[in-house]
């Protein structure tokens, strides 16, 4: 799927709905740990029903999908995108839920989830523009997302209210194709 390839023999793969379990387990886990970089609570992610999480992996139409990043056959890492359909948005699509396992960072996992999500969204008849947004501070998915070729176009304040209070979101975007 991609040419980037992370070491500690990590692989990526595009999720299925036979991933929905373990993919809910590693995003309460992402909610949980990672609070601040994410809108959602744990709390409220939990509540969610099966279907949500089935749709949020494998929507039939395939507007969602997510990616994983495996060590043997173990979910470490993730990624989603969801596809605007509507006819004046039809060209962008969003980058939501990056999260890697604390003890598989650092060796190429999170940059070549991003590399599956580009080369899938440029696959895509129609796709021209990648945004997403991240907490301001988050330096560590700032870098990332800069070197997979993201530019920050604007930050909005007060975006999120966290433990740790509140906190900006700085925007994102990346081009990756020309309108024809
Ligand atoms: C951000 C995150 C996804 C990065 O995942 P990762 O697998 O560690 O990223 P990679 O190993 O592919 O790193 C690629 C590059 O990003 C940059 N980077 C990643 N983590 C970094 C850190 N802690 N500090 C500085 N730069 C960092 C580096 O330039 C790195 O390249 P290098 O290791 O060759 O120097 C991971 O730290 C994470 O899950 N954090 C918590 C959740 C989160 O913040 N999600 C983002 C929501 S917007």
């Amino acid at each position: 799927m991609s040419n980037v390839m992370p070491q500690k023999n990590v692989h990526v793969a595009l999720l299925t709905a036979q991933n929905a379990t373990e993919y809910r387990e590693l995003m309460l886990e992402a909610y949980d740990l990672a609070a601040d970089a994410f809108t959602s609570t744990a709390a409220e992610r939990a509540a969610e029903p099966e279907s949500w999480w089935l749709s949020r992996i494998a929507d039939p139409s395939g507007l969602k999908v997510a990616f994983g990043a495996f060590e043997s056959n173990t979910l470490v890492g993730t990624v989603a995108l969801e596809f605007s359909c509507k006819p004046k948005t039809k060209h962008k699509a969003l980058l939501i839920g990056m999260y890697v396992s604390a003890g598989y960072r650092r060796c190429g996992a999170g940059k070549a989830l991003l590399q599956a999500a580009i080369e899938h969204a440029q696959a895509r008849a129609g796709t021209l523009v990648l945004a997403l947004t991240v907490t301001e501070g988050n330096n560590a998915a700032v870098k990332l997302y800069q070197l997979s070729g993201f530019e920050a176009f604007g930050t909005e304040p007060m975006a999120i209210r966290t433990a740790s209070g509140f906190k900006s979101k700085v925007h994102m975007s990346r081009t990756i194709a020309v309108a024809a």
